[in-house]
């Protein structure tokens, strides 16, 4: 395995961050998103968003990033959940590795430290919602011992995706079997 860090995500992460997640979806997602949506993401516009998000000393989200060999090789975000009315459940938003740190037990890792960090944040419960499609990563999500809860639709720049949602009842238990 690769030498990796898992480290909270610093302003000047941004284009990395932005370079990790579009070509993470560029990498993952062939013949799970269209390839119009794909064609149409823009690093240099995401970069400005993710800097004004870390920019925003209101925000709450939690942001990380990966290095591997010095390389950011894979970025995660995580916050309140954003549909729950219990202000005790979290939510991973994001979480992405470049093909090259796949499989290297990075991504639980990952998932780990968010869920170490909601749970130092007061949240008890889990949650995240990924396309129904994304075969691996739910295979991932299960193995992590996440309970599939519902179906619903991903909205992103006008294509409406089918996705579903997971849930980690107590985080506690997640860190215990996986950290
Ligand atoms: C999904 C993702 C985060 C998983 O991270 P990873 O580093 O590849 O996974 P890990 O190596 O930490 O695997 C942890 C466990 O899950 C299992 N696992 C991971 N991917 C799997 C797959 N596709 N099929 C079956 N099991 C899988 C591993 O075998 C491992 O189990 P083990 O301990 O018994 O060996 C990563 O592959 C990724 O970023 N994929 C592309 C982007 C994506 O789809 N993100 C999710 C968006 S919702």
């Amino acid at each position: 395995m690769e030498f990796f860090t898992v480290r909270r995500a610093k302003l000047k992460d941004a284009a990395d961050i932005a370079r990790v997640r579009i070509t993470a979806w560029r990498q993952s997602y062939g013949g799970i998103v269209p390839d119009e949506l794909l064609k149409k993401l823009n690093i240099e516009a995401d970069k400005l968003r993710v800097e004004a998000a870390l920019a925003d000393a209101a925000s709450k989200t939690l942001r990380f990033v990966v290095e591997t060999d010095g390389k950011i090789t894979g970025m995660g975000a995580c916050g309140r959940a954003r549909e729950a009315a219990d202000d005790k459940r979290g939510e991973i938003y994001a979480i992405y590795l470049l093909d090259e740190a796949k499989g290297q037990g990075i991504g639980r890792n990952l998932m780990c430290e968010m869920a170490e960090q909601l749970a130092a944040n007061g949240y008890t419960s889990l949650q995240l919602n990924v396309l129904e499609r994304n075969a691996p990563a739910r295979r991932f999500y299960e193995k992590l011992g996440g309970k599939l809860v519902k179906t619903g639709v991903f909205k992103y720049d006008g294509f409406e995706l089918p996705d579903v949602t997971y849930v980690w009842e107590d985080i506690g238990r997640l860190l215990k079997a996986h950290a």
